[in-house]
């Protein structure tokens, strides 16, 4: 497909080009795709922020290599550490304190005193920040207040010609966005992803909070309306209205006209996986509403559970 871009060295060279030039490309993570810029740029944080059409004092993720490359943007602390130590590639963002000296704009995190910060383990995205002496701003690609999107081609159908190059990573294999911890002050989530309360509590040997309404912090993952697919969704059915996309979870639910099956085995991972792929599937099909099944409120059932919340405000 036009302006999708397997992963080559020679795409990675040219996707390497045109962030140097400060543009934006849309790239591959384990969690969801994102949008991509210099975060040294305040041109490329800007065209991020137009682009998604974000508030601009929703601060954005700073995804980095490795450890050694964020030594210069912000301080490390031992809870930090711990869990880089366990989690780290991978679905875990931390919120820490930045430093005077670092380069990122302050555009990029809302002129906060803090920055969030991210290792992601997906190869594609690893292959490309390896090679690029910044580290990029990527939030998740799509319009602000949609879904996420989980796919290559679902980029394409957030922003269509908006963005002319998409680097390919196939499917995401985890489908929600990151856990977000913060790190600076008091110790909590801000928002629940695929790293669940308990395995963090596991590595830092205390009791995590979860933050349930943001007070100085505007965040776009914690605002009203967000990750939703246009249309009406129902939480906690029993049984969906005629006509109406009915979303389940479990084998007691057998394959019927209107039925999505976010997992027929009952696993909470693969129903993360297939949630945003699922409401963007209903929302193309133009199903007028969508009733869904109660969800475990368990590991990933926390972030399900959290994302339907949102998006059925
Ligand atoms: O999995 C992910 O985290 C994806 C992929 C692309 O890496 N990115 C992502 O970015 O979800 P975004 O921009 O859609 O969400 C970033 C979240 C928001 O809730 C934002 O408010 C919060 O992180 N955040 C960023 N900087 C922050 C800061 N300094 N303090 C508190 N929250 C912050
Ligand atoms: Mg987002």
């Amino acid at each position: 497909m036009k302006n999708i871009y397997k992963n080559s060295p020679k795409n990675l060279s040219k996707a390497k080009r045109i962030l140097k030039k400060n543009n934006v490309i849309a790239v591959p993570t384990e969690t969801v795709y994102g949008l991509a810029g210099n975060s040294y740029s305040d041109s490329a944080v800007k065209k991020i922020y137009k682009l998604k059409k974000r508030p601009k004092k929703n601060p954005l993720i700073i995804h980095y290599y490795s450890i050694k490359n964020l030594e210069k943007d912000a301080y490390l602390n031992d809870e930090f550490l711990k869990l880089y130590k366990k989690f780290s590639p991978g679905a875990l963002t931390y919120i820490l304190q930045k430093k005077k000296s670092s380069k990122i704009s302050s555009l990029a995190n809302g002129n906060l005193k803090s920055i969030a910060v991210r290792f992601p383990s997906n190869k594609v995205i690893k292959g490309l920040l390896k090679n690029l002496n910044f580290p990029l701003a990527i939030p998740s690609a799509n319009v602000s207040a949609s879904v996420s999107p989980t796919k290559a081609t679902d980029v394409i159908d957030e922003f269509g010609k908006r963005i002319n190059f998409v680097l390919d990573g196939g499917r995401s294999n985890i489908g929600l966005e990151s856990t977000v911890i913060n790190l600076c002050g008091k110790t909590k989530i801000l928002r629940p992803g695929a790293i669940s309360p308990n395995e963090i509590k596991k590595v830092l040997k205390k009791k995590i909070l979860i933050s349930k309404k943001p007070k100085k912090i505007n965040s776009p993952g914690l605002s009203n309306r967000h990750y939703s697919p246009g249309i009406p969704i129902r939480l906690n059915c029993k049984k969906s209205g005629y006509k109406d996309a009915f979303i389940v979870f479990g084998k007691k639910y057998r394959n019927k006209k209107h039925f999505f099956n976010l997992s027929k085995k009952g696993n909470l991972n693969e129903a993360g996986k297939n949630l945003y792929k699922t409401l963007r599937k209903i929302k193309n099909l133009k199903y007028k509403k969508i009733c869904i099944v109660k969800i475990p409120n368990k590991n990933m059932g926390i972030a399900i559970n959290d994302r339907l919340r949102r998006a059925s405000k």
